[in-house]
This record gives structure tokens, sequence and C-alpha cells, in this order.
């Protein structure tokens, strides 16, 4: 009764929940009917088959399964971020997301991407050579740590900023584009020591694929919000922006250093 009750219940499940495949499954680009997001994480999960290969209807239990399945992101995290990616269905309250939803701009798709042009110049969702050029001069070693990740970043958000006529960032794009930059390092890489082999990072943005060919492996222990929270963290607390020019006055002790006040 016991067994019967178990292989009926796992029947049941099988219905209900998304059983997602292994690696070994293998990886297939996308189809002319498979749709796609700005994310290369997502696009590559979608790629192996980890999320569904045509990028669409994805639920709750399928982004549960795939984020834990192929890179041990805890369940409550995963349902976090289903959370925000919902909310760019156009349909309301909708239980599903498919991947060209994340597409729109200024939900969660922001300007000052490390691999994307900004939606001002063109499609936003695809990857830009030019742009990830920019990026990948700023991972200058060979492993990647949290002081060139951060200034790959502040280095897209200053060109953005002074190229994009219509540049902006709201603070949700603000939280996610320092959270993705936690997430390469914390998710492909090494959250304990913060780092990550920078042809790891290279070869899933460039190839929509994980490295595992390079030794990319599931990590053992979870990933969770905690973990993603404390990456950003330090990501923020690396960044350098340009000193501020200060107050030049015409009276008093403060005097332009050249003399022309
Ligand atoms: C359900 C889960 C996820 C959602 C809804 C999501 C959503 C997004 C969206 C909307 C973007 C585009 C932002 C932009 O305009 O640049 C993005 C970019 C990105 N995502 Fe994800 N993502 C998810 C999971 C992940 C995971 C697990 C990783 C792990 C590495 C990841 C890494 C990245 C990176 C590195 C970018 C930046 C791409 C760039 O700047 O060119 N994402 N994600």
């Amino acid at each position: 009764m016991k067994s019967l009750s178990f292989s009926l219940a796992l029947g049941f499940g099988s219905t209900l929940v998304y059983s997602a495949p292994s690696p070994s499954s293998g990886w297939q680009a996308p189809g002319p009917n498979d749709v796609r997001a700005p994310c290369p994480m997502l696009n590559t999960l979608a790629n192996h088959g980890f999320l569904p290969h045509d990028g669409k209807g994805i639920t709750v239990n399928k982004t549960i399964d795939a984020l834990g399945s192929a890179l041990n992101i805890d369940a409550n995290l995963s349902t976090l971020l289903f959370g925000f990616a919902a909310t760019t269905n156009p349909q309301p309250n909708a239980t599903f997301f498919d991947l060209d939803h994340l597409s729109r701009h200024n939900i969660l798709e922001h300007d000052a991407s490390l691999s994307r042009q900004d939606s001002y110049f063109g499609p936003a969702d695809v990857f830009n050579e030019a742009v990830f050029n920019q990026t990948k001069s700023f991972w200058t070693g060979d492993i990647i740590d949290v002081q060139m990740a951060a200034n790959a970043r502040i280095v897209r958000l200053l060109t953005s900023n002074l190229t994009n006529p219509e540049y902006s960032l709201s603070d949700l794009g603000s939280a996610f584009s320092i959270g993705e930059s936690a997430a390469y390092i914390g998710i492909l890489g090494d959250k304990k020591s913060a780092t990550v082999p920078k042809s790891w990072v290279e070869y899933l943005f460039e190839n929509e694929r994980l490295p595992y060919e390079l030794g990319f492996k599931r990590p053992n222990d979870p990933f969770t919000t905690d973990d993603l929270g404390d990456l950003s963290t330090q990501i923020i607390n690396a960044q350098h922006f340009p000193q501020s020019p200060g107050k030049v006055e015409k009276r008093g002790d403060t005097r332009c250093p050249y003399g022309y006040h």
C-alpha cells in the first residue's frame, strides 16, 4: 500500500511538476519559432532544455526546477525571480512568462547592459559584440573578481549615460543590473571567494551555453537570496564613480584652481 501511494504520488506529481532534463540531454540553438530573452542565462537554460526550448509558458514550477537542476539556485530565490518575470507578461496577474516578455523596456530590461545595446539604439534583447567588447576590456585578469565586475558595470552605466539621449535606469533596473553582475560571479563561479573564470563568463554570454567543457559544474551548495544580496553589496562597495567636480564659488575661499573665477 505504501509503495502504491508512493507511485501514485509520483504519477500524479509528474503531470503537475515539470521535470527539467539533465545536461546530458544536450544543447540546441533556438529555432525560428523559439523566443529568447535579454538574459544570457535564461536563454542558455532554454537552449539546454532545462527551460522549455521554445521559451514559452514558463511557470513558477518550471522556473524552480530549471534553476535548481541546472544551477542549484534555491526555490525561494527562483520564486522571487519568477515573481518579477511574471510582471513582464502583458496579461495582468499572469501565472507564466515567455522569454520575450522580459525584453519589454524598463520593466526589468534596462539600459547599460553588459552585452546588449540600449533599446534607444535598436533591439536590446540580442547579444551585441561591440557592447560586450567594452565590458570584456574591464575584465582584466583570467579570473574576474568583484572589482573587475564593478568596473565593467560602471563603465557601461557611464557610456550609456553619455551617449543615449533617452538614458534611464529605474531603482528596480538598477537593482537588477547590480544583481546580474553578482549573479555571473556567484552562480557561475564561486560565491565564497567571489570570483569566476573569465573564460566561463565569456563562453556563457557568447554561446548561450553552460561552460561544461571548460570545467563548469553545478555547485554543491545552493545559491540563496542572501548570497545574491551579499554579492550585490560587494559590487556596490567596489564602485568608484568620478570624483564630484565640487562647487566653484565666485567669492570666498573655494576658488577655481585654474584662476577662471
Ligand atoms: C527567473 C530568473 C531570471 C530572470 C527573470 C532574469 C531576468 C533578466 C533580465 C530581464 C535581464 C535583462 C537585463 C538587461 O536589460 O540587461 C537579465 C540579464 C542578465 N541576467 Fe538574468 N534573469 C534570471 C536569471 C538569471 C540567472 C540565474 C543568472 C545567472 C548568472 C542571470 C544572469 C544575468 C546576467 C549576467 C544578465 C546581464 C546581461 C547583460 O547585461 O547583457 N540571470 N536577466
